[in-house]
């Protein structure tokens, strides 16, 4: 796994047997997957149906430990969107600054698809991060980014060290753009060395954690059917690792959960990377605010898959408290928050990730 997210890189030798026994389940996980990203035809639904469509591209934004920390309320001419606490993680995120920024994300792609469906999407975050989408007729716009929404996904591949070109560079930061919110890219093969120590030490300090560790296993997803059967967390197999027999893995996950192996797999992350992309903003933050970090950053994740990039996220810095403000000072961001570490390049398509059904998420 590359840990979390991340998923198991158990001793592939060891589970050779597992991962052929997992390969039409994972081919099967996949056409499930790419099925629950067929998004309703923009024209084809009214009323109700419309805002389920809604609803529908908003859960195919990411989230944390692939939670899905988010419930929608239909109004009339409204959509809520409010946090799930039942779906929080309080060791790798005891101040809900990832559930917040998910609900950001969330809230972008829900605004993407109204405005293909024919309605402009006008959010007003609340001081505790709920969030009231107004929704008013309009001349409906089919948007590149729209188009993304289904295409996106959290890659955890290698890429392919191709450099992006700077107007590239400039249309992904124009795209993020958002008033507190402040983006640095790091592109220079030494600064990316020092986003790789910054994220080892990171590694190191979340894997002998033993909260972390559990709340990790815990969103973990051993094979294809206990993925099926959860329809959230984090599946092997889409991070491209072997599928294995949940009750084996289960005993035997902490064992090869080393930040060794982490460390590798992020020395090969961002060695391959044309580059980071960090997102920060002010220390004071809370709810509001990171729901705003979240809309940026999936603006970006979707300009950036509409350009044929890949991206995947390595926050573990900036996930244990104390390891943030040197981070900071190092990418000259102090007195800011960084709040993500975004890697981008390009790269291949892994296995999508699922979701719940829209049941479970509206009111
Ligand atoms: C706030 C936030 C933080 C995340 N942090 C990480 C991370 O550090 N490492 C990682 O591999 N994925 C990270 N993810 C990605 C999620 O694991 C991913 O979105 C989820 O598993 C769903 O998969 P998808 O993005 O491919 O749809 C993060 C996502 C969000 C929204």
């Amino acid at each position: 796994m590359t840990t979390r997210r991340r998923c198991l890189t158990l001793g592939a030798a060891a589970l050779a047997g597992g991962a052929l026994a997992g390969c039409d389940e994972r081919a099967e996980q996949d056409a499930a997957a790419r099925l629950q990203r067929r998004l309703a035809p923009p024209g084809s639904v009214a009323g109700a149906d419309r805002l389920r469509a809604l609803v529908h591209a908003a859960t195919l934004a990411p989230s944390s430990h692939n939670t899905q920390c988010w419930r929608f309320s239909l109004g009339a001419d409204t959509i809520r969107i409010a946090a799930d606490f039942s779906r929080r993680c309080p060791a790798v995120d005891p101040d809900d600054h990832h559930l917040f920024v998910s609900l950001g994300c969330a809230t972008e792609n829900l605004m993407q698809a109204a405005l293909a469906h024919g309605l402009q999407a006008e959010p007003q975050v609340a001081a505790d991060g709920g969030i009231t989408v107004a929704l008013a007729p309009t001349p409906p716009r089919r948007t590149a980014a729209y188009d993304a929404i289904a295409a996106r996904q959290s890659t955890r591949a290698a890429f392919d060290g191709r450099p992006l070109a700077p107007a590239l560079w400039q249309r992904l930061e124009d795209a993020a753009a958002a008033e507190g919110v402040t983006l640095q890219i790091v592109s220079d093969r030494a600064g990316l060395e020092r986003v790789l120590d910054a994220v080892a030490t990171g590694h190191r300090a979340q894997l002998s954690d033993a909260a972390f560790v559990d709340e990790l296993v815990r969103w973990l997803r051993f094979d294809a059917a206990e993925a099926a059967r959860s329809g959230d967390g984090l599946f092997a197999g889409c991070s491209g690792q072997p599928s294995l027999p949940p009750w084996l893995a289960r005993r035997i996950v902490r064992r090869f959960l080393r930040a060794d192996s982490e460390v590798a797999r992020s020395t090969e992350q961002l060695r391959s990377s044309a580059g980071v992309v960090i997102l920060a903003s002010d220390a004071a933050g809370g709810p509001q605010r990171w729901v705003g970090v979240g809309r940026a950053f999936q603006r970006l994740a979707l300009e950036a898959t509409a350009a044929g990039l890949r991206l995947s996220l390595l926050n573990p810095p900036l996930e244990v408290a104390r390891l943030r403000a040197p981070f900071a000072s190092a990418f000259g961001l102090a007195p800011l928050r960084p709040d993500l570490i975004v890697r981008i390049g390009y790269g291949p398509r892994l296995p999508e990730s699922l979701r719940r059904p829209l049941e479970a998420v509206i009111a």
